[in-house]
């Protein structure tokens, strides 16, 4: 791995890792509780009334637990769950053969909702207000329309960006919920848990220690543990200490505050080459590489919430923390040089 960070590949979800470790049921679900609250009541409002739950929109940065929430809602209404993803619905067929093959009660999951194309969005609009499907056949004067019934069935869409989708979109879904980063100790919860799941020895420092540099992500924090995890087992007796721990984190070049290489490039590139900033996305793009998306999904979401970065109208400036953060760590060039683990 050279120029690609850590960050992107440990916040990269991976099917099965990401499935034995994904909690079933709202009581397993961690954090989030105002989510959990507002949800339960409409889960239960809803099976009262032998209805299906209204349409779900979900968004928030990466592995913040979209995915698991879908997995809890199917879980918890007794619905099968169908997955599929905005970019993987080419054509509005695709849709129809998709949505006519929903069973009542069904959870349908879009990942990536805003990168759903313009045709298919519309054919789906009366799909999700009236569970009606308007087909087309044929062209010219002689074309007709049909209308099918659907199945009905609950939509819930995961975003990373919810103001790129369409206002009309938007409007039809019943609940928007905003996921939050996780405080350390709702991490530490995680890491208990996923510990457990794994089989893995953690002392309790340990789970400190990672919880606190995990970036408030739960999907991190469980690959922390599983490179951890790895350390433990070729250099020590299995268990995760707080040395290890430390030692992966540094393996890792993951330093105090949870940074990586690649997080710290970024404040440093907007001290040195924009003098603190302001500066525009797309600037500070080509100057990191890295691609705008990655930048407003990975990286800024992480060191806002850190207080390392601002954002204005005018563009990204660092705080005086970020300054601190940076002067203070010495041997950063050093851990930032180095080859991560993975
Ligand atoms: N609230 C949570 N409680 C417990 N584990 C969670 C929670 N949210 C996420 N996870 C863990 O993090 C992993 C990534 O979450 P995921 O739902 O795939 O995130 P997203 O879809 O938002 O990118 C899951 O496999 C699960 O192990
Ligand atoms: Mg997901």
């Amino acid at each position: 791995m050279s120029s690609k960070s850590v960050v992107s590949q440990l916040n990269k979800a991976v099917p099965s890792f990401d499935m034995a470790l994904r909690p079933q049921t709202l009581d397993e679900y961690v954090g989030q509780p105002q989510i959990k609250q507002n949800l339960s009541i409409a889960l239960r409002a809803a099976k009262q009334r032998h209805e299906p739950l209204e349409h779900v929109l979900l968004y928030g940065p990466p592995g913040l637990g979209k995915t698991s929430l879908a997995y809890v809602i199917a879980h918890e209404m007794g619905g099968n769950l169908k997955i599929t993803s905005g970019p993987a619905l080419e054509r509005a067929g695709d849709l129809a053969a998709l949505l006519t093959n929903l069973q009542a009660g069904d959870i349908l999951f879009i990942d990536e909702i805003h990168r759903l194309n313009k045709t298919i969005e519309e054919v789906f609009y009366s799909a999700l207000e009236e569970f009606t499907l308007d087909i087309i056949i044929g062209k010219g004067p002689s074309a007709q329309t049909l209308k099918l019934d659907l199945a009905p069935f609950t939509l819930i869409g995961a975003t990373t960006r919810a103001a790129m989708l369409s206002s009309p979109l938007r409007g039809r879904f019943g609940m928007h919920y905003h996921l939050d980063f996780y405080s350390e100790d709702e991490l530490a919860q995680i890491i208990k848990r996923s510990a457990t799941l794994l089989q893995v020895a953690v002392e309790p420092p340990a789970i400190q220690e990672l919880s606190r540099r995990a970036r408030f992500t739960p999907r991190i924090a469980n690959r922390l543990l599983k490179r951890a995890r790895d350390v433990a087992q070729v250099e020590a007796d299995g268990t995760i200490s707080l040395d290890i721990a430390r030692r992966t984190l540094e393996l890792l070049g993951i330093d105090d505050l949870g940074l990586e290489a690649q997080d710290r490039q970024i404040l440093r590139i907007i001290i040195e080459t924009f003098d603190g900033g302001p500066v525009g996305i797309k600037s500070l793009s080509s100057h990191t590489a890295e691609d705008i998306q990655t930048i407003e999904d990975m990286y800024e979401p992480f060191l806002l919430q850190r207080g390392l970065l601002t954002r204005t109208p005018k563009g990204r400036s660092v705080t005086k923390r970020a300054y601190d953060h940076l002067g203070s760590s010495l041997d950063h060039s050093n851990l930032d040089r180095r080859n991560p683990l993975m």
